[in-house]
This record gives C-alpha cells, sequence and structure tokens, in this order.
C-alpha cells in the first residue's frame, strides 16, 4: 500500500512559480484563506518538496525554467503517491490547447492569470475537498483490506484446524480397524510416509508417460493410504488373523476386502460427491492389490490403468510387509526387502515408480526405524 496524504485540519498548498513576485502575491492569498503555504520556483524544487512532504493540492505554473509545469505533472502521474495531489493550473496566456494538455495531463483545474482572491478560493476549496474524500476513501480501503485479511486468515485457520481434527479422526479409526489384523503395529504410518516420499518423488520427477496428477495429490495420498485395507473390517477373524496360508476359498474371502472398502467409500461420495481425498480413497481401496502385468485382483487391471494411487500404494504396501514382521513371517532385511521389489518392476508394480522408489532407500531406511 502506498503513502497517502492525509488532509490534516489545516491543509497545505505548495505553489510552484518561477516568478517571485506572483509566487508571493499567490502565498499571501493562500495563507489568507486559512492555508498553509509551502514555495517552490520550478517544478524539480516542487518535486523534491513533495519528496519530503506531500502538499494537500499545488499551484502550477506552465512555463518555468528546469522544469516546465507540463513536465512535473507527467512525472506526478508516473508516481502511484503523488498523482493523487490535486493540482490546479495558472497560466498568464490564454493558452487553450496548453490547459487542455495539462487537463489530460491529472490536473483538477485552471486559473487565468490574474485571478482574483474568490476564484482562488472557490478552486482551492474544491480540490482540497476532493483530496480529503479521497484520503478518506483510501484509509477506509486500506482498513477494508486490512480486515478482509484478518478474517481470511482467520478462516484458514479453522479451516486447517477441522481439517487436522478430521484427518487424526479417519487415521485413527483406520487404527482401530487394523489392529484386528494382528501385528501390523505402526503399518499404517509407515505406508503413509513412504507413500508420501515416493509421490514428492514422482511430482518432482513426472513421468512423460502419463498426465500428471491433480492438484493436492500428495495431501490426499497421505491422508487416503490409510484407507487402503478398510475393508478388511468386513473379513471374518478366522480368514484375517490366520497364522498359516489360506486355502483358496478363505482368499477369494481375503479378496473382498478391496471390493468392500471401495464399496464403503463410494457410499459415502454418494453423499458428498466431488470429495477428491474420497475418491482417491477409493482408489487405492479397490485398487492396491492390482498388478502392473494385469495379474492382480479385484479387476485384474494393467499398467496405467490402475490409478497412479493405487501403484504407488501398492509398492508402499509390499515394502513394508517385507520389511516387518507379521504373526505369519520374520521381516526381511531392507535389502531383501529391496531385491524383491526390483524383481517385481514391470510384472508386479510400475518400473517407472519403483526407479523412483530405489532413489529414495535413505528415506525409507529412516521411515522404518522412526516407526518402527
Ligand atoms: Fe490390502
Ligand atoms: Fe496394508
Amino acid at each position: 500500500m502506498g503513502e497517502e496524504a492525509i488532509v490534516t485540519e489545516k491543509a497545505t498548498v505548495l505553489i510552484v512559480e518561477d516568478s517571485a513576485i506572483i509566487r508571493r502575491l499567490i502565498h499571501d492569498q493562500v495563507t489568507k484563506l486559512g492555508y498553509d503555504a509551502r514555495e517552490a520556483e520550478n517544478g524539480q524544487i516542487a518535486l523534491d518538496s513533495m519528496r519530503q512532504s506531500l502538499p494537500d493540492c499545488i499551484i502550477l505554473d506552465l512555463m518555468m525554467p528546469v522544469m516546465s509545469g507540463p513536465e512535473l505533472l507527467e512525472i506526478m502521474q508516473q508516481d502511484a503517491t503523488l498523482k493523487n495531489i490535486p493540482v490546479i493550473v495558472v497560466t498568464a496566456l490564454s493558452d487553450m490547447d496548453k490547459i487542455v494538455y495539462c487537463i489530460e495531463h491529472g490536473a483538477a483545474d485552471y486559473m487565468q492569470k490574474p485571478f482574483r482572491a474568490q476564484v482562488l478560493r472557490a478552486r482551492l476549496a474544491s480540490c482540497i475537498d476532493r483530496k480529503k474524500f479521497h484520503d478518506r476513501e483510501v484509509v477506509m480501503q486500506h482498513q477494508l483490506e486490512e480486515h478482509n485479511a484478518i478474517l481470511e486468515e482467520r478462516v484458514k485457520e479453522q479451516v486447517n484446524q477441522i481439517t487436522a481434527a478430521q484427518t487424526a479422526t479417519i487415521f485413527a479409526m483406520c487404527k482401530m480397524a487394523e489392529s484386528r489384523d494382528l501385528d501390523t503395529g505402526e503399518h499404517l504410518e509407515r505406508v503413509r510416509e513412504f507413500c508420501s516420499v515416493l509421490a514428492k518423488s514422482f511430482l518432482a520427477n513426472p513421468n512423460p508417460g502419463e498426465p500428471p496428477p491433480s492438484p493436492g495429490f500428495l495431501d490426499n495420498i497421505r491422508t487416503a493410504s490409510a484407507l487402503h485395507d478398510i475393508g478388511k473390517v468386513a473379513i471374518p477373524d478366522i480368514v484375517l488373523q490366520k497364522p498359516g496360508k489360506l486355502t483358496m476359498e478363505e482368499f477369494e474371502i481375503m479378496k473382498t476386502h478391496t471390493t468392500n472398502g471401495f464399496n464403503l467409500l463410494a457410499n459415502v461420495n454418494n453423499l458428498h460427491p466431488g470429495n477428491t481425498f474420497i475418491s482417491m480413497g477409493m482408489e487405492v481401496a479397490l485398487s492396491h492389490h492390482e498388478r502392473w502385468d494385469g495379474k492382480g485382483y479385484p479387476n485384474s487391471v494393467k499398467d496405467y490403468q490402475i490409478p497412479l494411487s493405487a501403484r504407488v500404494m501398492s509398492i508402499a504396501d509390499v515394502y513394508d510387509a517385507l520389511s516387518h514382521q507379521r504373526c505369519y513371517k520374520k521381516a526381511m532385511t531392507h535389502e531383501e526387502s529391496m531385491h524383491i521389489i526390483d524383481d517385481g518392476a514391470g510384472s508386479q508394480f510400475d518400473p517407472y515408480l519403483v526407479d523412483l522408489f530405489f532413489n529414495l532407500q535413505e528415506d525409507l531406511i529412516r521411515i522404518g526405524v522412526e516407526y518402527d
């Protein structure tokens, strides 16, 4: 916001005139009218004086050495602060062209020399009134902008608080659901972080082979990752918690956790359509067991038919399952787990994402330690 002159009780008039006699004459008339008067003998001196302190009105002669009246007007028009100071042009000539030029270049009014005191009073009063009005408007505009900024900030803060509370609630409920699946511990936290670093890396190194992800992809995958196995709430304990290998029948039941989760979230989506977090939740729930080669479940879709979110999720989920202990198996080392991920590039996993995942090994190890 630029500095603005506010008209105080006693307005200041800057008289710009090269003739000392005429300057003095106008000075006397101006002070008699109750204004403060300042003088400048040419445009340049007037400009310096204005930079020191802004006048409320200018009485400007046209023909002056060093910098003429029209030159000063042009400079003032380029300056956000100076252009709002009203200028009354004074000319001895009945040179209409010059007057028209000055009015076109921002002068508020004009007077022809010699002028009478009543004319000066009327012109000054009208210019200074307009200036006061303008100043008040500027102050109100600034106040309005400040209020709006404060309001916006408060709304943002509240939205953030609500969003953070909702995200934490969703996560807590997912954790509760996941806790039926014995021994998964901090699985959801780690998977969230693995997805985040992989999604960040993808955003920094987009795959030319597919369209860039939608805005909000990173935030959404962070939150939606916790929903990937939400459909397991409908899987009976006898299948979910079975320590040994599942029979074919049991595995068919187990597979339904993808469609169960999808259907659950699709119901939410019907109630609140257009929410990108819910639609990503649907994607990861349905498709995190799909494979790049099309041999996954539930729909056996392949390569780019599998949503990006689910392809990211699948790598994060499998890496975590391998590198951490479960009730039915021991943990592999990071290197062993990465070896299996590498073997799956192009068959189980999106090879482009596997490449990125390999460049994130420091992060993966750090996250593994942090959420052990
Ligand atoms: Fe799953
Ligand atoms: Fe999982």
